[in-house]
């Protein structure tokens, strides 16, 4: 089948090679001698993949590894027991192996995909709406009715935490840094938009009466004190990425001061090892699919000899929605 590698750490200009190689076994590393085995249609790209061309991503594979964390395509095989079999539409977490022709994932991350959404609407779905679900709920405990502000709006976790947070019912308001990127979070289900070289955290405390509920942030760096400042009383701000490059540090004053939380939300880390979280994740997206909040917005195409380029986009932040190989 043919493949892309990473084979040196280099970034991505010069970090992958093009291969042929054996189709894998139905074996997961999560779940060995078992696995669905899936014929690849789309795969997801995203910032953890251009982070692990440079060796710099926590999960650390020998050399040379296929990357490629979610796919979607047509199930080959599946083990006994599992909610889906041979010839069924999915979309799976695989975690490596994604940029590839055929790749293989645990029988608990794959998940039928309803016809309302094509494959490459499927690449997009796991990563990203599975860590709005569980930031968004699980971990910021967002209720019907509040105010949610979501930094990095229009990218992959931004554009699915804007939609999950509008089926659960909340209020948002989107952190953009330009106009192209304003136009995909409304087009997301923003209900307001705020520019991050603005002053958006005094439009935020004013759009929402006060201060917003919930802060999901995937962008760190130096905005972080404002979005402290932005927290209602008993507000949650759920720390979910560094895209900004630099972590913040917390004067835990303002969060007895104001009766705040900072939350951690590391979806793969608690997920990963518990089957009945991701099916009651799954679920519940499931349930937003059918209720048409959840459409994967995806941006940029490209074929699996564009993998350099669309690492290339991301790591410029030039992407907006879900960036997809097209197999
Ligand atoms: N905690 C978890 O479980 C979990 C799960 C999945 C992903 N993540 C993390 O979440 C983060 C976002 O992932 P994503 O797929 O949404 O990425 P993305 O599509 O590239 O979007 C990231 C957004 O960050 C903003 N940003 C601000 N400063 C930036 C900079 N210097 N360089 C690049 N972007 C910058 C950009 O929005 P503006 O230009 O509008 O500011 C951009 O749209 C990543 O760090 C990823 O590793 C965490």
């Amino acid at each position: 089948m043919k493949a892309v590698q990473i084979t040196e750490l280099t970034g991505p200009d010069s970090a992958l090679a093009h291969v042929e190689l054996p189709e894998p076994e139905a074996s997961h590393m999560l779940t060995p001698g078992s696995g669905v085995v899936v014929e690849v249609r789309a795969a997801g790209v995203s910032f953890p993949e251009v982070l692990q061309t440079r060796g710099e991503y926590q999960f650390k594979p020998d050399l040379p590894f296929v990357p490629g964390s979610e796919v979607a395509g047509i199930v080959r095989s599946a083990p006994g027991g599992a909610g889906v079999s041979e010839g069924d539409r999915v979309a799976a977490m695989c975690m490596l192996g994604g940029f590839a022709e055929v790749a293989v994932a645990p029988e608990y991350l794959t998940f039928a995909l309803p016809e309302a959404l094509d494959f490459a609407q499927g690449a997009g779905l796991i990563l990203n709406y599975h860590t709005a679900y569980f930031c968004l709920r699980l971990r910021g405990r967002l209720e019907a009715g509040e105010t949610v502000l979501v930094h990095g709006a229009a990218g992959g976790v931004g554009t699915a935490s804007l939609q999950v947070a509008k089926g659960l019912g909340a209020r948002t308001i989107a952190v953009v840094s330009s106009d192209e990127k304003e136009a995909v979070a409304r087009e997301a289900g923003a209900d307001e938009v705020v520019r991050s070289d603005g002053p958006w955290k005094d439009e935020a405390r004013e759009l929402s009466g006060g201060g917003v509920d919930v802060v999901l942030d995937p962008v760190g760096g130096d905005r972080f004190t404002d979005s402290l400042r932005s927290l209602a009383e008993g507000g949650r701000l759920v720390v979910v990425g560094f895209t900004g490059g630099s972590i913040p540090e917390v004067r835990v004053n303002r969060l007895l001061l104001k009766n705040t939380e900072v939350v951690g939300a590391g979806w793969g880390a608690y997920v990963m090892a518990k089957p009945e979280v991701n099916r009651q994740i799954g679920a519940e997206i499931a349930r937003l699919i059918e209720s048409g909040h959840v459409r994967p917005l995806v941006g940029a195409r490209y074929g699996l000899d564009g993998v350099a380029d669309a690492l290339k986009l991301i790591d410029s932040r030039a992407a907006t929605g879900k960036v997809v190989l097209e197999l």
